[in-house]
C-alpha cells in the first residue's frame, strides 16, 4: 500500500518508515522539516537501500496536499506531523493548536475526498493525566489535559473519532497513544534529532554521558515510589514503529471498527533513577546527576496495559530496556562523530 506518512522524517516517523519499507509498503514522506534535518533521509537510504519519496511541505498547506493527493493514490496515512514539547506549548498555545490541529484538519479532509481507507493518529498517553489506577488500560477515564498540547492530542482523537464514525465513512481511523518512546535504530543511523535542549529523560542521558551536558537535574525524589522518582514506561522506538505497521493491517480487516484507541507500551515502568542506573551498566559509563526540583505537570507513574494492542493488533513489544539505551548510545556516539 501507498502510506502517506506526514512528519516522516521525524523520530517516530523515520522508524516507521523503515519498518513500513521491510514489510512492503511504499511510504510517502510530507514533511517540512521543520525539526528535522536532511540526514534522516540519508540514514534511511543507507539502512533500506530505498530513496523514499519525499514531500517537502507543511500538512496544513492545502496546494501541497493536493498536489501530492493528485499525484499518488494514497491507501493509507499515517499522520505524525505535530509539536511535541509540553512546555513550549504552554508558551505558544496558538502555535500549538494551529499546527497540530490545523493539520489534522487539513489531512483528514483530503483524505475523505480522495477516499483513503486506513488513518492511523499518532496520540500521547499524556491523555490520561494522573490515572487513578495503574497499569493503564485505554477505558481509563481521560483527565483534563495540563498543557496545550495535551489537549491537542485529547481533541486530535475527538477529530478522528468524530470523522471515521460519521455515517457512510469509508475512511477507518485508529488512535495510537504512546507511552514513552526511547532508543534509536540498532544501525546509528536514525534516531531522535538533537534540537536544542532536550525535554526528555534519554536524550539528557546521552548528551550528560558525551560530555554535552555537565550533570542531569532529577526532577524530584521524594515522590511516593519506590526510590522516590517517577515511572514511566520507556518503548523502544522500533516495537513503537512496528505497531503503526499492525495497526494499518487491522484497518484493512472489513471487520475493524471505524474507530478505535491503543495503548503502545511495554506495560512495565521504570523509574528515572533506575534508567540512569541501567544505561551507566549496559553503556559502561558514567551520568553525573544531582537531585533538583519537581518538575510542573509530571505525573508520578504512568505505565500501560497493552493487552488489547497484544490481542487485537496482533502487537507485542519485544526490545528491552537494556537494548533501548544501548542503542540510544550508539546513536549519541555516531552523532558524536558527525
Ligand atoms: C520522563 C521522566 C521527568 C528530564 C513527555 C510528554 C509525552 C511525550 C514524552 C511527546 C519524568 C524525568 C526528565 C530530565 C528528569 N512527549 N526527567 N530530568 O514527561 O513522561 O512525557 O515526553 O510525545 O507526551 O508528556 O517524558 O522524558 O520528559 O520525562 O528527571 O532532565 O524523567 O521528571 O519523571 P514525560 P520525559
Amino acid at each position: 500500500m501507498n502510506i502517506l506518512v506526514t512528519g516522516g522524517a521525524g523520530f517516530i516517523g523515520s522508524h516507521t518508515v523503515v519498518e513500513l519499507l521491510s514489510a512492503g509498503h511504499t511510504p510517502i514522506i510530507l514533511d517540512n522539516f521543520s525539526h528535522s534535518h536532511k540526514s534522516v533521509l540519508d540514514g534511511i537510504k543507507k539502512i533500506t537501500n530505498v530513496d523514499v519519496v519525499v514531500s517537502r511541505g507543511d500538512a496544513t498547506d492545502p496546494y501541497t496536499l493536493n498536489e501530492l493527493f493528485s499525484q499518488y493514490q494514497i491507501d493509507g496515512i499515517i499522520h505524525f506531523a505535530a509539536y511535541k514539547a509540553v512546555g513550549e506549548s504552554i508558551e505558544k498555545p496558538l502555535r500549538y493548536w494551529q499546527n497540530n490541529i490545523g493539520s489534522l484538519l487539513a489531512i483528514l479532509q483530503m483524505a475523505q475526498s480522495h477516499h483513503v481507507q486506513s488513518f492511523v493518529f499518532s496520540s500521547s498517553a499524556t491523555i490520561y493525566g494522573e490515572p487513578d489506577f495503574l497499569p493503564i488500560p485505554e477505558t481509563a477515564p481521560r483527565k483534563p489535559a495540563t498543557s496545550p498540547y495535551g489537549s491537542t492530542k485529547q481533541s486530535g482523537e475527538d477529530l478522528l473519532h468524530d470523522t471515521v464514525t460519521a455515517p457512510d465513512s469509508f475512511l477507518k481511523g485508529i488512535s495510537l497513544r504512546y507511552f514513552n518512546p526511547i532508543g534509536a535504530h540498532p544501525s546509528g543511523l536514525i534516531g531522535e534529532l538533537p534540537i536544542g535542549t532536550p525535554q526528555n529523560l534519554v536524550p539528557f542521558v546521552t548528551q550528560t554521558a558525551a560530555g554535552i551536558r555537565e550533570k542531569i537535574t532529577i526532577f524530584g525524589n521524594n515522590y511516593d515510589t519506590p526510590d522516590g522518582t517517577c515511572l514511566r514506561d520507556y518503548i523502544h522506538v522500533i516495537d513503537l514503529a512496528k505497531a503503526h505497521i499492525q495497526a494499518l493491517e487491522y484497518l484493512l480487516k472489513p471487520d475493524a471498527n471505524q474507530y478505535d484507541v491503543f495503548n503502545i507500551g511495554t506495560g512495565t515502568s521504570t523509574s528515572v533513577l533506575d534508567i540512569i542506573k541501567t544505561f551507566e551498566h549496559v553503556n559502561a559509563t558514567s551520568v553525573p546527576y544531582e537531585i533538583g526540583e519537581r518538575r510542573k505537570g509530571d505525573v508520578v507513574q504512568c505505565y500501560a496495559d497493552p493487552s488489547k494492542a497484544n490481542a487485537t493488533l496482533k502487537w507485542k513489544s519485544r526490545h528491552t530496556l537494556e537494548e533501548a539505551l544501548r542503542d540510544a548510545w550508539n546513536w549519541q556516539r555516531r552523532l558524536g562523530k558527525k
